[in-house]
């Protein structure tokens, strides 16, 4: 077999993958320039200043050094770069004002913040943005929240997350986009576009790429827990959305807690310098996941906390959040010798270069003030609304039961989740307020207001264990009911449910747990959810459940039994709005999973990009199975109902050969079979036959949402060409792109069956 070695030095190559990425925002000369003349000005001890972040944040969290009379002096001496968690835009101005007028060169606070999927407004948590397959709608959402952010003089959001997730015990499954290198890329992109704006058309606000790298392949989906990722897997899986981000000029990276391949990855210089400066050309500034420097010794890695400050440093780590480290033990470092001032200044430089084409030094004040919020609100919920109605997934829909009749008589909101403002927000929404939120319950009820709604909780969903989140990542967790109570709710719940027409599930999980250091070791239903859904599936009524989570979850049963089942993650703000839109027909769904959602937790990891064994599933005998259940998931990735039907055709490849340069276009008709206009995400994939290593059984190489009118086709090309072909093959130490035999298909999820073939030769 003939194979050629794709000998292209590594920034080529990452365009090359990237195919449509826009050039990376190059860094100003001035801004540069600026910077290095402020440095010219600058002490030992101000420079280190720069590279400390505080929390502002009155939070009883362990381990936190939180000193809120300490901040206005600390900010006099030039001891802060940028404070993390401040949002109140009049606290924001205080200190600000203080430090360019009383500090003593007038460097301006970068104050960041986890805006991660909203800030006023909140828009569905990043999963759902995923499921979605709209990066416009992503970066239109991204780009709302930095003018919102901004507005209360934020300058900087700890998002997009860009960690791959395989495994759904893990919480943090929410806050990326699934489980696909494509698709992470693709929506990396897109949210750094929409923070960030276009190199022609920036935006004074940045993002950051996190956590660099590797997070969302803890072992056991325990968060925080070790990775262990070879070098293939880290290329060609969990580095895509970082490429991706780099290349669209994110201004910042977060170096990730745990450790990767028993290195830390906060302490780590092959991950820090080799990957990310010198293979992925990052320039801008590397900042630690919160006390991540500090937890170096914790770790066992650094011997101490000035070890951990080299180690640190060393890698590569310009602003340490949270722990003081730099603050503290820097300074005897440099005059030990066992750092220079020429590393001190380049760990420096970034961070002042961000600020200067920030702007912050000519406009570092805040104009908000406390009524803006409702601005906002007004200003952009009915995006959001949007945005919720595309990100929801249509898991089941026997029999038509969706959409209803708005004539629907008496309608009954069942579930824990069905009344629930702050859980509708969801994970990371800390300056959203509940309030603001419209629940199931209140949707549906201002969607049909001829109609009887009537809500029953049912249920609770139980308290896990004690967290400083409590309270503000969604509502409270109620005390749990006495028995009696419990009694008295489960009955009424079926009691509204026998007199009603349909009944509408709301269940899932509590925002919480979709959360940091929220892992689960089982996927069903939390508390009595279950007992809840079987007891009313039995009384024979039309139900249609609606998921609210992030994480899949088990839903062997209810996929047999419930007829209608939507996936709607957490919407945000809008998310009852979206829901009544979608339950009357009024939005059709048109999202697909981003992850594959398995049949029980035994079966995880599972993904659609595995590479084939001996013995492929579809052989009789001693293949890999499970005795007591299927080695399929029970929904496959990509996969999502609508209220219509589509058909995808007529294949054609614009030729049967390519040379390894070249590329081929496979074409599609994707027509609109059905009587409403609806989307459609017409989705391609890409098999390699042989190599130098062993490829998965297809990978996502395209994309494209559509919306057709009843009877509207439409033709669709995809380019498959050396960047689709491109992979990091283990037995070569390197990209290569080889001349094989290549299966294509074309549908509407990770199973379709339209299929081609092309060869690549010499
Ligand atoms: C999380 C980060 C977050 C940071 C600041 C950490 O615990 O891992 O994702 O940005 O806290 O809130």
């Amino acid at each position: 077999m003939a194979k050629l070695r794709v000998c292209l030095c590594f920034s080529v190559i990452g365009l090359l993958l990237s195919g449509t990425a826009e050039a990376q925002a190059p860094i100003s000369r001035n801004d540069t320039d600026r910077a290095n003349a402020l440095l010219k000005e600058m002490t030992t001890e101000e420079k280190i200043g720069q590279l400390n972040q505080p929390f502002y944040l009155k939070l009883p969290i362990t381990g936190m050094k939180i000193d809120p009379v300490a901040y206005e002096d600390r900010v006099r001496r030039g001891e802060v770069g940028s404070f993390l968690f401040l949002t109140d835009p009049k606290e924001i101005n205080r200190l600000q004002k203080i430090a360019m007028t009383e500090q003593r060169l007038h460097i301006p606070i970068l104050f960041g913040f986890d805006v991660i999927h909203g800030f006023d407004t909140e828009f569905p948590v990043p999963l759902a943005m995923a499921a979605s397959w709209d990066p416009a709608m992503a970066e239109q959402a991204q780009g709302i929240a930095a003018e919102e952010a901004a507005h209360a003089g934020l300058r900087w959001s700890f998002a997009p997350m860009l960690d791959i997730a395989r495994d759904p015990r893990w919480g943090r499954i929410s806050e990326g986009a699934g489980e696909d290198p494509y698709l992470g890329a693709a929506m990396a992109r897109a949210q750094v576009r929409g923070f960030q704006g276009t190199p022609e058309n920036p935006r004074p606000f940045m993002a950051t790429l996190k956590h660099f790298a590797g997070y969302g392949a803890a072992e056991g989906g325990r968060d925080y827990d070790a990775v262990y990722i070879p070098e293939e897997r880290m290329q060609n899986v969990y580095l895509p959305p970082f490429r991706a981000g780099v290349e669209a000029g994110a201004d910042t990276v977060m170096s990730a807690y745990m450790d990767l391949n028993d290195v830390p990855a906060s302490g780590n210089i092959h991950l820090l310098r080799d990957i990310l400066r010198t293979e992925l050309g990052f320039k801008g500034f590397v900042v630690s996941d919160a006390f991540a420097v500090g937890s170096l010794v914790t770790q066992g890695f650094a011997r101490d906390s000035t070890d951990a400050a080299l180690r640190g440093a060393t890698a590569g780590v310009n602003m340490d959040m949270g722990s003081a480290t730099y603050l503290e033990r820097m300074k005897s470092l440099l005059d030990q010798g066992q750092l220079t001032l020429t590393q001190l200044d380049d760990l420096v430089r970034p961070i002042l270069v961000a600020k200067y084409r920030l702007g912050l030094f000519e406009n570092p004040y805040a104009d908000a003030t406390e009524q803006t919020h409702a601005e906002m609100l007004a200003k952009h919920r009915q995006i959001a609304r949007v945005a919720a109605t595309r990100s929801v997934v249509l898991l089941r829909n026997e029999g038509d039961l969706l959409p209803l009749a708005k004539t629907t008589k008496r309608i009954a909101v069942i579930g824990p989740l069905g009344n629930s403002k702050g859980d509708m927000n969801g994970p990371w929404s800390l300056t959203a307020k509940a309030e603001d939120a419209v629940s199931v319950f209140e949707g549906i009820r201002a969607k049909l207001p001829g109609s009887q709604v009537a809500y029953a909780g049912g249920v609770q969903i139980a308290k896990a264990f004690p967290s400083s989140f409590d309270g503000l990542i969604g509502p409270k967790i109620q005390t749990p009911w006495t028995p009696e109570e419990a009694d008295r709710q489960m009955k009424s719940a079926l009691q509204l449910a026998g007199k009603s027409d349909v009944v509408i599930m709301a269940l899932g999980e509590l925002t919480i747990m979709d959360f940091e250091y929220s892992s689960r070791s089982s996927l069903s239903l939390p508390g009595k959810q279950q007992e809840l859904l079987e007891k009313i599936q039995a009384l024979g009524k039309p139900i249609v459940l609606l998921l609210f989570s992030t994480r899949p979850l088990d839903l062997s049963w209810a996929s047999e039994h419930i007829p209608a089942i939507m996936d709607c993650y957490f919407g945000g703000t809008e998310t009852g709005n979206a829901v009544a839109d979608l339950l009357v027909g009024d939005a059709v769904p048109g999202g697909k999973l981003p992850v594959t959602w398995p049949r029980a937790v035994g079966q995880i990891p599972i993904y659609y990009a595995h590479t084939t064994s001996h013995k492929p599933y579809d052989s009789p005998e001693f293949t890999s199975r499970y005795w007591d259940a299927p080695t399929s998931p029970l929904y496959p990735f990509g996969y999502g109902l609508s209220y219509s039907t589509f058909s995808i055709s007529d294949l054609r490849l614009s030729t049967k050969t390519a040379p390894l340069d070249g590329s081929i276009t496979a074409t599609v008709t994707v027509a609109n079979t059905g009587a409403r206009a609806a989307d459609e995400v017409v989705q391609i994939y890409l098999h390699q036959r042989f190599g130098s290593a062993s490829r998965p059984v297809r990978e996502l190489k395209g994309f494209r949402r559509v919306t057709l009118q009843p009877g509207q086709k439409q033709e669709i090309s995809f380019t498959v060409g050396p960047a689709e072909r491109t992979y990091w093959s283990a037995a070569k130490n390197g990209w290569v792109a080889e001349s094989s035999n290549f299966d294509v298909w074309v549908g509407n999820s990770s199973t379709a069956t339209l299929h081609e073939s092309f060869s690549v030769v010499q």
